[in-house]
């Protein structure tokens, strides 16, 4: 595909989620949060879902988490803006609620489908949401975030062969924090090495 492919698909996929109305998220969120970022970026981060900021603003990880993400994509060597930064669920679950099971199979083909434009060669999953789904997509078992957080695994996602790097979710940190170390540590540690390898 050509640069202008992506970009003409890209458009395409973002115009449906806007549209969309496969889940009961439809009839509460204000805005779908599809993703930003460069579509040629090495790097994608997937989240669980928008929270309120998100869904207001229509962009994701605008609020607390967001910034700590920031800070966190810096000590891996990263800037925010050479990064796709998208959701594995594109619409604000109520409240801030878990996704359930089945919004989050509706959504899914979403994120299948900007894996397959952008063709990250690494995939940092921040939460357990994004973490048990990537793997699994990828082949590998969850099991838990204590036991796989600062783990990068091999894999290929919707025919692209990548890196998937788990770890907390920063929104996680902000009311625990002694998870914001662990964070720091997996950031600073294992996922920047393999962004050090990837850019090489
Ligand atoms: N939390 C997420 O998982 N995603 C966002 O976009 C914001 C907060």
């Amino acid at each position: 595909m050509t640069g202008q492919d992506v970009e003409r698909e890209y458009r395409k996929l973002v115009d449906e989620i806007k549209t969309c109305t496969r889940c009961r998220l439809h009839r509460t969120r204000r805005n779908p949060v599809p993703g930003e970022g460069p579509l040629d970026a090495k790097v994608m981060v997937v989240g669980e879902a928008p929270g309120r900021n998100e869904d207001l603003q229509g962009r994701p990880f605008v609020g607390a988490a967001g910034q700590l993400l920031n800070k966190l994509l810096e000590l891996a060597g990263l800037e925010r803006k050479e990064v796709y930064i998208t959701n594995v669920v594109k619409c604000r679950p109520p409240g801030n609620r878990d996704p359930r099971e089945d919004e989050v199979e509706a959504c899914l083909p979403y994120l299948l489908r900007q894996i397959q434009l952008i063709r990250p060669r690494l995939v940092i999953a921040v939460g357990r949401h994004a973490a048990r789904r990537l793997l699994e997509l990828a082949g590998h078992p969850w099991h838990s975030m204590g036991s796989q957080h600062g783990k990068v695994y091999r894999g290929r996602i919707a025919g692209v062969d990548l890196a998937i790097a788990v770890t907390y979710h920063p929104a996680a940190a902000l009311y625990k924090p002694p998870l914001r170390k662990k964070l720091e540590e997996d950031f600073r540690g294992p996922i920047a090495r393999i962004v050090a390898e990837i850019k090489s």
